[in-house]
């Protein structure tokens, strides 16, 4: 009888958690993490970006390095989780650095980009060339804040600029 009590305060314990959660979570004041937590830039959804309205082959070639830079972050977080430390530095440096800007500028053909996007790629890249030399420490207290700003920089640039109109 104890237990079955004991058993019942429980359920009714969690019973009561998941819905506190819930609320939580569709309340967007009491919420965890709050849109204001996170840093510099407004969502996207509420900022006016800005076209690049690219000819059509340099649009195909510019989805094309993006999906590949997804690519590149989830092999990163993979190495890291097998603490491939190398591995992970050569792919920041390779797929992420300065050397991805030069095949991304063949794939674009020789088409015109806004200044700003121009600032926010190099910001991008060099972000990523942070990381590249921060992993060889494997410190993640190190690594984890400069793979964010890395991610930051997609985000930053994504926040800013769309294909098209
Ligand atoms: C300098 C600007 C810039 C940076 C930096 C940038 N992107 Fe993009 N990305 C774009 C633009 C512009 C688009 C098109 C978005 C749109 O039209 O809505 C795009 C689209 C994408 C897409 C969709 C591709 C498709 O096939 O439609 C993915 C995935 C993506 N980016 C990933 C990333 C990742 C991951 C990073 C960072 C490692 C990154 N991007 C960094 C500008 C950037």
């Amino acid at each position: 009888m104890k237990r079955a009590v004991a058993g019942m305060g429980m359920l009714i314990g969690m019973l009561w958690l998941s819905v506190a959660y819930s609320v939580a979570a569709t309340n967007p004041h009491s919420a965890h993490k709050t849109e204001s937590d996170v840093p510099d830039v407004p969502k996207t959804s509420l900022t006016k970006r800005t076209a690049l309205n690219l000819p059509p082959a340099a649009q195909d070639g510019l989805r094309l390095t993006m999906r590949e830079h997804l690519e590149a972050i989830e092999a990163i977080v993979a190495a890291l989780a097998r603490e491939d430390f190398t591995r992970a530095a050569t792919l920041a440096n390779e797929e992420l650095g300065f050397p991805k800007h030069h095949v991304a500028m063949q794939r674009e053909q020789g088409a015109t980009f806004p200044p700003a996007y121009h600032d926010l790629a190099m910001a991008h890249h060099q972000a990523a060339e942070a990381l590249g030399a921060v992993l060889p420490t494997k410190d993640l207290q190190q690594i984890l804040p400069q793979l964010e700003q890395t991610i930051h920089a997609c985000v930053k640039c994504h926040q800013a600029f769309r294909l098209q109109d």
